[in-house]
């Protein structure tokens, strides 16, 4: 018998009203604020000012070509601001005191790279985000912002929400993946998470979003590379996320990189001042990137003292280790290139930053030992992340019932990423223990039980040249080279695998095959262990790919030739057990991409909300001459954007609108039935899109403007339920107004953005 609950939940439609800017009434807590912050601005010489702009690095994690030097002297100078990239009470305190025994007492803020987690290391962003589990994610923050600041900390370098629809950009895997919709609402959960309500609470984190902007978009996927971009899709695309944070809250953003339309951001005063100050209003305070206002030297726009007064004067606060800030603004001062009033606003941002965290009333208030050593990679938190990764997995592919395995007879676990400790994280763990992480083997044994065999064999090196494995394994993130040759290590493989009832293949890339500085021209499995998966594919045995991934890849061979295939990205410190629980089927599979996975590196950038062009290709066909397509490869992902299979299936039935016309001030609801008609329970995530068919701008051929996470057991069914407003339909158009234009819509729901059912309906104004 079907059973038939209505779900109540209603998709939140809370897309913001544009991008003007909100005045709000001087309160009674900020008038103190302000006259604390008067005084002690008062007492203080151009230099200290200066030295609160100044943002050095503890060393814990190094990213560029320069290291700050000399740090506890500028400290008790006043030279120093706040620090990042140093841990735990102990370290803290000690900076921290020299602090305040410099002249004015002013407290350093402390930073950290705490992207995904941090002990408890959680899945890397790209994969948090294919769980589209808005409250399991904003609980990831909060965890981290309890862990990190027991360790010390008060301030982190998260959440990254660059659009980036890359997948050759390394540091696609540190953000939500290509979606303008999906990533905004994660922007926001994120900063509730860190920030909760209260800045000045112990346990709580100020966010830095990052990067401000475009990153996402460098060319030709190249790390640091340059962007170029419309306002159009600026507005409507890139944007908002960066946005969405901001009104969530975050305290602080980071500017990024790149070059924008031909000035780099750190310089860019239409950026910093016309966008994030004028039209959004925001009051927290800006810091550049790693050497990020150094490096405008490289980008051409002049020397140290130029380029410094140049970025202070755009709106960049708060210089990350160049000390261009330190060692030139003074002189700008006396040239008369920089005016002080410019010193003093930047000064007043971050000093208000720090009044906000509570640091004036106690700099140590992060400093407790005992916390450190209660709240960390507790039972609970390691509970939480198993559960968590296992969300973020997606089932590429299951024929045969492949998965799950059976809890019997004998397995072969082969390849270079099967027992590796080290990579189970991901980029950006910094502070994880590897010596608390279980390797795969160890995981899936402990996970198997009893009654099941697990052998083993590496199979293949990460990559057949030791050079590039030496790239692709850096931060200690080793794999142990086996120098026999590549034959040897693949019929030892094999040999192992026929010993198997079926082979587990733990491939793919090594964790810092993504992330920083970790372009890619080729997205595939390396050649070498491509050839050991068709070695083992011979012997006749199901063999299971279990894949780790930082980005999209290109797995058009695997997709044809592999029967199962798991993509596990990189999940963080109990990575290896969740694992085990959906191998084994005691977790169910429900993560669903949010990266659209190409064909071949030669459709990058492929995503699923571009425009149709003038000459799209008819639905039908293939390649048809004088279309917008190639002639060796169709213009359609290898996996779509939302796609992910589970254990069970699901059915849509009945999809329906309340209205077929939408006015202003008025709202449709869209139905949809969703059956589990499998044999076990299952989440499913239900997506919502839209497509403006005409508009006085093009609109793109879908848009995703709601989605749900439901869970169904074996035959019960769940309407579902979004509501489409006027706001929702609003984009920017040719002159920058935020406007829904009256017309007709198509509205889609689907399992993903390729198999979805549709129905019409007319925005009448
Ligand atoms: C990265 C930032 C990071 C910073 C500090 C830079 O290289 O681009 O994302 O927050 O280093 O570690």
């Amino acid at each position: 018998m079907k059973k038939i609950n209505f779900l109540l939940v209603i998709a939140a439609f809370t897309f913001n009203t544009g991008f003007a800017q909100q005045k709000k009434a001087v309160n009674p807590a900020q008038q103190k604020m302000n006259t604390f912050i008067n005084s002690l601005m008062s007492k203080m010489t151009i230099d200290e000012k200066i030295g609160q702009l100044n943002l050095v690095t503890g060393g814990e994690a190094n990213t560029g070509s320069a290291v700050s030097t000399a740090i506890e002297s500028k400290i008790a100078k006043g030279n120093v601001g706040g620090i990042f990239s140093m841990t735990t009470p102990a370290k803290i305190r000690k900076t921290q005191e020299i602090a305040m025994k410099s002249r004015l007492k002013i407290p350093l803020i402390f930073g950290q790279d705490v992207i995904h987690g941090y002990k408890t290391t959680f899945p890397i962003p790209l994969a948090l985000a294919a769980s589209w589990d808005l409250p399991l994610i904003e609980k990831t923050a909060r965890v981290a912002a309890q862990e990190a600041s027991a360790d010390g900390l008060n301030w982190t370098f998260s959440p990254m929400v660059d659009i980036a629809r890359d997948a050759r950009w390394g540091r696609i895997a540190e953000g939500s993946g290509e979606d303008t919709y999906l990533g905004s609402q994660i922007a926001k959960v994120m900063v509730r998470g860190y920030q909760g309500n209260d800045l000045a609470a112990n346990n709580t984190l100020m966010a830095c979003v990052k990067h401000f902007a475009l990153y996402g978009a460098s060319e030709a996927g190249r790390d640091y590379n340059t962007t170029d971009m419309s306002l159009d899709r600026m507005y409507n695309e890139y944007l908002p996320p960066y946005k969405a944070a901001l009104d969530a809250g975050a305290g602080s953003i980071m500017v990024s990189f790149n070059d924008i339309n031909g000035v780099p951001a750190t310089a860019n005063k239409w950026l910093l001042t016309d966008v994030l100050r004028k039209q959004w209003g925001f009051k927290g305070f800006v810091a550049s990137d790693y050497t990020g206002v150094s490096e405008l030297i490289n980008h051409g726009l002049g020397d140290l003292k130029t380029v410094s007064a140049l970025s202070l004067k755009a709106g960049t606060d708060m210089d990350m280790v160049s000390e261009g800030y330190l060692t030139t603004l003074k002189q700008s001062v006396k040239e008369g290139k920089v005016a002080i009033t410019q010193i003093d606003n930047a000064c007043r941002l971050i000093l208000e930053a720090k009044y906000k965290l509570g640091l004036f009333d106690d700099p140590f208030r992060y400093c407790s030992e005992e916390r450190a050593k209660n709240e960390i990679l507790t039972p609970e938190n390691l509970k939480f992340a198993r559960e968590t990764a296992a969300k973020t997995f997606v089932l590429l592919k299951n024929d045969n019932q492949t998965l799950p395995l059976k809890r019997s007879g004998t397995i072969a676990l082969i390849g270079p990423l099967a027992n590796t400790a080290s990579n189970m994280p991901g980029t950006w763990s910094v502070n994880a223990d590897m010596s608390k992480i279980p390797t795969l083997l160890q995981g899936l044994t402990e996970v198997a039980g009893k009654n099941v065999k697990i052998i083993h064999a590496l199979g293949s090196n990460l990559i057949a040249d030791a050079n590039q494995q030496t790239y692709a394994t850096a931060h200690g993130r080793d794999i142990p080279r086996d120098n026999r040759s590549e034959e040897e290590i693949i019929e030892e493989a094999v040999k192992t695998a026929n010993k198997a009832d079926v082979i587990v293949a733990a491939l793919g890339e090594a964790s810092e095959m993504s992330g920083e500085s970790s372009s890619r021209t080729d997205i595939g499995i390396p050649e070498t262990q491509k050839k050991l998966l068709a070695a083992l594919l011979k012997t006749g045995k199901p063999v299971v790919l279990v894949l780790f991934a930082g980005r999209p890849m290109t797995l058009k061979w695997e997709s044809e030739n592999v029967p199962a295939i798991l993509n596990v990205w990189f999940g963080g410190v109990e990575a290896a057990k969740a694992i085990g629980d959906v191998l084994f089927g005691d977790a169910n599979p429900s993560g669903k991409l949010t990266v659209t996975f190409p064909q071949n590196v030669g459709q990058v950038p492929l995503y699923y909300s571009h425009k149709n062009t003038g000459r799209p290709l008819a639905d039908e066909k293939w390649f048809f001459r004088f279309r917008s397509n190639y002639l060796d490869v169709s213009n359609e992902p290898l996996y779509p954007f939302g796609y992910g299979l589970s254990y069970t299936t699901f059915d849509y039935s009945n999809f329906k609108l309340s209205s077929n016309t939408l006015k202003p001030e008025q709202k449709l609801t869209a139905y949809v039935t969703i059956t589990n008609t499998g044999k076990v329970a299952g989440e499913e995530i239900v997506q919502l899109y839209t497509r403006d068919l005409v508009g006085t701008s093009t609109r793109p051929v879908k848009e995703l403007k709601g989605f749900q996470k439901i869970s169904l057991q074996p035959g019960e069914s769940k309407v579902v339920t979004f509501n489409i407003t006027e706001e929702d339909l609003k984009f920017f158009n040719s002159d920058l107004k935020f406007v829904a234009e009256a017309g007709d819509f198509k509205v889609f729901v689907g399992p993903n953005v390729r198999d979805v059912k549709e129905v019409d309906f007319k925005l009448v104004k």
